[in-house]
């Protein structure tokens, strides 16, 4: 089927729906790899990651390995392909540590944080017009970081990482300067930071340590649907709103909007019953943690009016296309959406807080997160087995997934699909216009 026949568009009947293929077809997601993400700004990871000189991290980015380091001389940060330039062996092989060097354990070829080849084994074996300087580590062709979010890109000639993410910079910066707030409040109310962060310096939200990955046998665009659809969190979470009813917290309906951003990304936000580590205390925190959540909160919305108010009260997912969301709502992850094949994704969840927070506070925000939407969760499982589901169902002969819900309202709700829609015709334009490059 061509790319172009894979989304049917009604307008007057208010009907949107894509083939399934898209989610089986190796074709298709071969396509994907090439001309969407070799074209995108692609999330890394964050720079409180690699808070010393010679600290590293490994990922994989949309299937290539690669990993960043903070330069021993320099101190900036760099992102290497993970691969040696003698015959191709990964360089970096855990996946976080620090080092002076890095040494390839193939043959030994030896190279320093900034990528500089700087032994090599009997070098004289290459006779003399050998020139190391040439046999550095790669880069990536573009890294550049926004409040400690560190995004790659594999094209040279891609717009600026500000400008990609458009109306997404709001949001992202609304995060970090309630959790800037939040940090000074809680070095201020506890004189040194309590040990949950260095108290000064780097960006407001960190990177807290240990990373949730978990495979999901399921097409990666079915994860980004999922992630920001409202419609979904009543019937697929009912395990979760009875946890909380359990607990006394009043499960009314959330209600909220959606946001469309530019360049496919995309926000919903809503209410929760639920209570937020930043900063909006519920039953199910304990009455330990109630004084503390009610002056920061206080603190966030004088000093920060309407958008303090906006991030102490209200939960948002925050898209940026074509694969990361910020989940800011029990607790603050960024959620990584890996294409490793047409029928399986790699998810990692980096839970996110501010540089320091009161313990009693820290611990609410773990415990939250962990059972919302840690893997083993009561979220997570729910969405995972919605997704395989629907990967399976994407097999079974019935051709079209509708995505219509919402077409004619005039202001999106947060359970429509406005934001899908947009997501697929984004990705549709990206394959076809580098379809017609080449041709
Ligand atoms: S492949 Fe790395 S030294 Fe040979
Ligand atoms: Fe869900």
């Amino acid at each position: 089927m061509d790319i172009a026949d894979l989304i049917v568009e009604r307008e007057s009947e208010g009907y949107f729906a894509y083939h399934r293929s898209a989610l089986t077809s190796e074709e298709i997601h071969r396509a994907e790899i090439e001309r969407i993400f070799n074209h995108s700004w692609l999330y890394v990871g964050h720079e409180s990651e690699v808070p010393r000189r010679g600290d590293f991290v490994r990922r994989t980015v949309a299937t290539r390995p690669l990993f960043f380091s903070r330069s021993q001389t320099t101190g900036d940060v760099k992102v290497f392909y993970n691969s040696c330039t003698h015959r191709g062996a990964t360089i970096c092989r855990r996946d976080r540590g620090n080092q002076k060097t890095f040494q390839c354990f193939y043959h030994a070829w030896t190279f320093d944080t900034d990528g500089a080849l700087i032994g090599v084994p009997d070098e004289e074996c290459y006779g003399p017009l050998f020139d190391k300087s040439k046999f550095g580590l790669v880069e990536v062709p573009r890294m550049e970081s926004y409040r400690g979010l560190i995004f790659a890109s594999y094209d040279p000639n891609i717009e600026d990482l500000t400008d990609y993410l458009a109306g997404a910079r709001d949001y992202i910066d609304a995060m970090m300067d309630a959790a800037e707030v939040a940090a000074d409040f809680a070095a201020g109310s506890n004189g040194n930071g309590n040990g949950n962060g260095d108290g000064a310096g780097g960006p407001a939200l960190q990177v807290l340590r240990g990373t949730h990955q978990y495979g999901i046998k399921a097409n990666w665009k079915l994860l980004v649907e999922n992630s920001f659809d409202g419609y979904h969190l009543g019937p697929t979470h009912a395990t979760y709103f009875q946890f909380l009813k359990d607990q006394k917290v009043d499960v009314s309906p959330s209600t909220g909007s959606m946001k469309l951003l530019g360049n496919g990304h995309a926000v919903i936000e809503y209410t929760g019953s639920w209570g937020r580590p930043i900063a909006r205390w519920a039953s199910q925190f304990g009455d330990a943690s109630r004084p503390q959540l009610d002056a920061l909160r206080e603190r966030i919305v004088s000093e920060l009016g309407e958008t303090g108010y906006r991030m102490a009260e209200l939960n948002r997912n925050l898209f940026i296309y074509p694969n990361l969301f910020v989940m800011d709502n029990n607790a603050t992850a960024l959620r990584v959406i890996e294409p490793t094949s047409v029928g399986y994704m790699d998810v990692a969840q980096h839970e996110l807080a501010p540089r320091v927070e009161d313990p009693t506070v820290r611990k609410v925000r773990l415990e939250s997160y962990v059972t919302f939407a840690g893997p083993g969760g009561l979220a997570t499982p729910d969405d995972v087995e919605a997704l395989e589901s629907c990967q399976q169902g994407a097999r079974s002969g019935v051709e079209w997934s509708n995505l219509s819900r919402g077409y004619f309202s005039e202001e999106p709700p947060m359970s429509g699909e406005l934001q899908m829609r947009v997501f697929w015709r984004r990705w549709q334009q990206q394959l076809l216009a580098a379809e017609a490059v080449r041709a």
